[in-house]
């Protein structure tokens, strides 16, 4: 396995295997790798020669620096994890290696990155897009590989590409959502939850399965209604949003009539876990 700390030192190996007509794929993650991040590895590995991971917990995307400090770090368990999964190529930059200066760009991207996520948490795809366009300035993938469980994220990272790095000709793939069996979508930040909570998290998915089964007898403001009393009758849950919104300019949906593929996207306190999940309608 090779493991680059400097980006000098990971695009030099990169451009070598450009040179051999290599096609690459990207996998950026923060780490405390589960089975959802090796799936989009193993995906990137059906699809392209070589595939890069990189683990780099982003500060600018935390609009807590609560949340930013307890993040869990599982550096040793993330390369053997990587290793198994027969990923060769990691990337653990620090903070100077990727922000050598303070990055002060606003991105533009209307009114996807105000909603929902973007809502709650200020900043945060601004964050977000500093470090993917960064990371796709070092690696400069032919295809980046992110996971549908942060479905937001995906539509912007597309919008970023499209709007900000056209000539870079990266092809973003959307991974379908790993689950823990009961239910429950695999997140970093499931470890952070007594095993109480996990048990009790799973009502998220539930419910919203359920909710996709009543469209056909419920209106859109109904089922919204209907998911977020169901979850916040538990005792362990407070939903923070659900949306029903389409699918590429997340606006909000009115009724099952319009055309557009529908998601449902929720937000959702356990404790003082926040975890996300949605579904297609
Ligand atoms: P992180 O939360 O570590 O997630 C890395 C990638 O794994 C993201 O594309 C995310 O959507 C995907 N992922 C997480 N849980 C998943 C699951 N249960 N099933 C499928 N895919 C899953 O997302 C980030 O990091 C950061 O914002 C990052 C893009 C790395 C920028 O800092």
């Amino acid at each position: 396995m090779n493991i680059f700390k400097t980006k000098t030192e990971l695009s030099s190996f990169l451009t070598e295997l450009r040179k051999k007509n290599k096609t690459i794929g990207f996998v950026p993650t923060m780490g405390a790798l589960h089975d959802g991040h090796i799936s989009l590895t193993k995906q990137s590995a059906s699809q392209t020669d070589y595939t890069v991971v990189s683990i780099f917990v982003n500060p600018t995307q935390f609009n807590d620096p609560k949340d930013l400090e307890k993040y869990p770090r599982t550096i040793d368990k993330d390369i053997e994890k990587l290793k198994q999964a027969g990923v060769s190529i990691v990337f653990l930059p620090n903070v100077t290696e990727i922000y050598p200066k303070k990055d002060s760009r606003i991105f533009d991207f209307g009114n996807i990155d105000k909603v929902m996520e973007g809502k709650h948490r200020q900043g945060h795809f601004n964050g977000v897009a500093q470090v993917v366009s960064i990371l796709f300035e070092i690696v400069i993938p032919n295809k980046a590989f992110f996971g549908l469980k942060d479905f937001q994220q995906y539509v912007i990272v597309k919008e970023l590409v499209k709007k900000y790095m056209a000539d870079s000709n990266i092809e973003i793939i959307g991974c379908k959502i790993i689950r823990e069996p009961n239910g429950l979508a695999m997140s970093s930040r499931n470890e952070l939850l007594s095993s109480q909570e996990r048990e009790n998290a799973s009502i998220i998915n539930s419910t919203l399965q359920k909710a996709k089964t009543l469209t056909g007898e419920k209106s859109v403001d109904e089922i919204k209604n209907f998911v977020i009393q169901k979850i916040n009758q538990n005792k362990f849950l407070k939903v923070e949003y659900f949306d029903i919104v389409d699918d590429t300019k997340l606006e909000q949906i009115k009724t099952w009539e319009e055309k557009s593929q529908k998601v449902g996207c929720i937000a959702v306190f356990c404790g003082s876990v926040r975890l996300i999940d949605n579904i297609y309608f």
